[in-house]
C-alpha cells in the first residue's frame, strides 16, 4: 500500500471554539483518499525559552517531529492586533531553534484564516508569510484563503457549514496535494 500524504495542521488559537481550528477540520474532510490530516494542538506549549532550545519539552520534541514527517504543513491562523497571536510565533520560534535545526526547513505550507471582523486575516497572513521567507517554507501563493465574517459561517458545534467557504478550503488542498508523488 502507499505511504499516505501527509499533512500536519496547527491553528494559532487555543480556543475550544476556534473558528480557525474548525478550518482545519474541515480541511480534513475534504482531503482527497490518499491524504491524512494530522492536526495538533498548541495547548499546553510553554513560552520558548532559549535557555531549554538544547533540551526542548516533550510538547515542543512532538511538534517538531510531526513536523518533520509531514510532506506539507497547513496552518489556520486568526488576526491579533494586525498579526499572527502568540501562540503561534510561540511554536514557530521554537520549531526553528536551536540554530541549524529549523523543523520548517523546505516544508510547503498552506495558510488560512478566519476572522469575526470583514479583513479575513489577511494583516496576519502577511505577518506570518514573512516568516516563511525567513524559515525556508514554501507558502501556496494562490488561492489566498482568508474568511471574513466567521461567525455567520460556522454553527455552534464548530462545523463550517458555508458551502462556498468550504469549496474555498478546497482549493489550495488541492494545490498542497499537487506535492505528492504522482499527485
Ligand atoms: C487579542 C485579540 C486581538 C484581536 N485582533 C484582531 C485583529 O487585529 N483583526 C481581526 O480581524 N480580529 C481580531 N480579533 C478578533 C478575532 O478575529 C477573533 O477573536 C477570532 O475569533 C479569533 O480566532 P479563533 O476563533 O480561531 O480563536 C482579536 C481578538 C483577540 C482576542
Amino acid at each position: 500500500m502507499l505511504t499516505p500524504f501527509r499533512i500536519f495542521g496547527f491553528a494559532g488559537s487555543l480556543r475550544k471554539g476556534s473558528y480557525n481550528k474548525a478550518l482545519l477540520r474541515a480541511a480534513a474532510e475534504l482531503l482527497p483518499g490518499y491524504a491524512e490530516l494530522e492536526i495538533f494542538d498548541l495547548e499546553g506549549m510553554p513560552l520558548f525559552n532559549a535557555d531549554l532550545e538544547q533540551s526542548p519539552p516533550a510538547t515542543v520534541r512532538e511538534f517538531k517531529a510531526g513536523v518533520r514527517t509531514a510532506d506539507v504543513l497547513l496552518i489556520a491562523t486568526p488576526e491579533y492586533n494586525y498579526s499572527i497571536p502568540g501562540v503561534l510565533k510561540n511554536a514557530i520560534d521554537w520549531g526553528s531553534r536551536p540554530h541549524g535545526d529549523n523543523c520548517f526547513e523546505d516544508k510547503p505550507v498552506d495558510i488560512m484564516g478566519a476572522s469575526i471582523g470583514m479583513i479575513g486575516t489577511a494583516r496576519a497572513q502577511y505577518h506570518l508569510r514573512q516568516s516563511c521567507v525567513f524559515l525556508n517554507m514554501h507558502p501556496v501563493n494562490r488561492p489566498e484563503v482568508m474568511i471574513p465574517f466567521a461567525k455567520d459561517k460556522i454553527d455552534k458545534d464548530g462545523r463550517l457549514t458555508d458551502e462556498q467557504t468550504r469549496a474555498k478550503i478546497k482549493e489550495p488542498i488541492d494545490s498542497l496535494t499537487a506535492w505528492a508523488p504522482g499527485g
